[in-house]
């Protein structure tokens, strides 16, 4: 059997960086499927597909080349790392996200990170849609004031100017739509442990998965 590790939650809470070192320090496969409607949100935006025309995006979805190679992502021969974790970029991901058939098109690539030893997958419905029989499922949060810190932390290192007001209410309106979508929404599945980082460091973080990973697997 193949250990999965499901690790969702809502955008800036951390997740990915919390998720990827779980999976360096178990030897995991990594899957940021955040990644995944980015760069379906990009393709779209390169295509000039409008975001109305449901059945075009699947379509065109299907039809992506994408493939991980250490820490970058490609689109076609693309190396599109940086171009799709632009906040313009998250908002359409999120929107191109509440799409059905866009969700159906990329089920089978999420599902095809699943590899020996293990896998690590961050993002809305790891643990509710994509990988149900994960055996540990983890609801990642942490206050939105917080998450909008973080983010601006992260963007003003980067040498990008950020309003902390306008990342708020940027990140609030995305928890809408991603809470608030009838297919696959983020939710808290019943299964699931509630990890609040408002309060914790990264490294915290790490160590409080990875106990819980120990506790599902002895049992
Ligand atoms: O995790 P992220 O911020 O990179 O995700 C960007 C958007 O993609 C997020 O706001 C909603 C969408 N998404 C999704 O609908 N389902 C996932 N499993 C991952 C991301």
């Amino acid at each position: 059997m193949i250990s999965i590790i499901a690790i969702d939650g809502p955008t800036a809470s951390g997740k990915g960086t919390v998720a990827q070192l779980v999976a360096k320090v178990l030897g995991f496969h990594y899957l940021d499927s955040g990644a995944l409607y980015r760069i379906v949100g990009l393709a779209s935006l390169h295509q000039q597909i409008d975001l109305s025309h449901h059945d075009q995006l699947g379509q065109m979805t299907r039809r992506l080349k994408i493939h991980f190679d250490q820490q970058r992502v490609f689109l076609e021969e693309n190396d599109v790392s940086e171009a799709i974790r632009t906040e313009e970029m998250g908002q359409r991901a999120s929107a191109v996200g509440a799409i059905p058939q866009v969700r159906q098109a990329l089920v089978e690539l999420q599902k095809s990170f699943l590899a020996l030893p293990g896998l690590v997958a961050d993002g809305r419905d790891m643990g509710t849609v994509i990988f149900p029989q994960a055996q540990l499922k983890v609801f990642l949060t942490a206050s939105a004031h917080i998450r909008a810190q973080r983010r601006y932390k992260q963007l003003i290192a980067k040498g990008i100017s950020a309003n902390i007001d306008i990342l708020t209410q940027d990140l609030l309106d995305r928890d809408q739509r991603d809470t608030q979508r009838s297919t696959a929404p983020l939710i808290q599945s019943e299964d699931a442990y509630l990890l609040d980082t408002s309060d914790l460091s990264i490294d915290q973080a790490v160590q409080k998965i990875l106990k819980w990973y120990a506790l599902v697997v002895q049992q």
